[in-house]
């Protein structure tokens, strides 16, 4: 009985959809803009070939793109030799050249690296590893099913006005409030990091999420659609297919009723 109401509501609401296509296969629905680019480019580039992920790298490597603004793009790459005496970063900024950097192995020295790049006005070191510290601490809380611990610790995080990873610290308060049932909060944070970082895949897919919640189905498919577009890896992972399936049950049972 109260599975016909929920199939019943949903096919006098939507009709919008093209449910004889799986998501799948939809053709991009919007092309999204490219980012523009700041003049001042910054490149930082993480070794995590065998030596250096022994001394770090890969964690260096999540604490740098967790502390980097929008306009610094970080990425690993392989060997940059003087291997040893790493982590090994290479970081280039536009106009000012490249250089190769040794020992970045926490991320207390990541935020310093981000601090000489890009100049203590651009970057506060200190601000910078106080939100990340928090948005870790948050997403323990939200594993071990406090929402609301790590909704507060998050607004906190925000408040700080950090220069970089602002855009993480919004999906993650966008997945709290979601948890805490709070819709209307989860699809502001979702929009809000993708306003900071348009071309962040998880927030596209947080985004699908709270509109998936509010019952609006072809939003939701929409929101998936951008992440996919953005990411084609996405389609294998096991997340992206729950949410699919999710999606296509409730877009089934508006083509079975119609
Ligand atoms: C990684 O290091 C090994 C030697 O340890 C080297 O043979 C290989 O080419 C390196 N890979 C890259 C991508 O730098
Ligand atoms: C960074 O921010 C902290 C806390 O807001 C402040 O005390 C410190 O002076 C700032 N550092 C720099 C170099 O601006
Ligand atoms: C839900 O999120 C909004 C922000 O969009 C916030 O103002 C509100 O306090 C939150 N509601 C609850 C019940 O936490």
């Amino acid at each position: 009985m109260a599975v016909a109401v929920t199939a019943a509501a949903v096919t006098t609401a939507y009709h919008c959809c093209s449910i004889a296509s799986p998501l799948r296969r939809l053709p991009p629905r919007r092309r999204l803009p490219p980012t523009p680019r700041a003049s001042g480019d910054v490149e930082i580039r993480v070794c995590t070939n065998r030596t250096c992920a022994r001394q770090g790298g890969r964690e260096v490597l999540a604490a740098l793109a967790g502390l980097a603004p929008p306009r610094v793009d970080v990425a690993s790459c392989g060997c940059l030799g003087r291997c040893g005496a790493g982590p090994n970063v290479a970081a280039s900024v536009a106009g000012k050249g490249a250089a190769v950097f040794g020992h970045v192995g926490t991320a207390a020295r990541g935020a310093q690296l981000l601090e000489h790049l890009l100049g203590a006005a651009e970057f506060n070191a200190t601000t910078g590893l106080a939100v990340l510290a928090a948005k870790e601490k948050a997403e323990t809380s939200l594993e071990k099913g406090d929402a609301a611990e790590a909704e507060a610790l998050l607004t906190e995080a925000i408040g700080l006005n950090a220069c970089g990873g602002v855009h993480l610290v919004y999906s993650s308060r966008s997945k709290a409030r979601l948890t805490l049932g709070n819709i209307s909060g989860a699809l502001e944070d979702a929009v809000d990091a993708i306003r900071i970082a348009p071309k962040f895949t998880q927030a596209h897919l947080l985004h699908g999420d709270a509109l998936f919640a509010m019952g609006e189905y072809c939003l939701a498919e929409d929101a998936y659609a951008d992440a996919l577009n953005l990411d084609p890896s996405i389609r294998r992972s096991k997340s992206y297919k729950v949410r699919v399936e999710r999606l296509q049950e409730k877009l089934a049972c508006v083509s079975s009723s119609t």
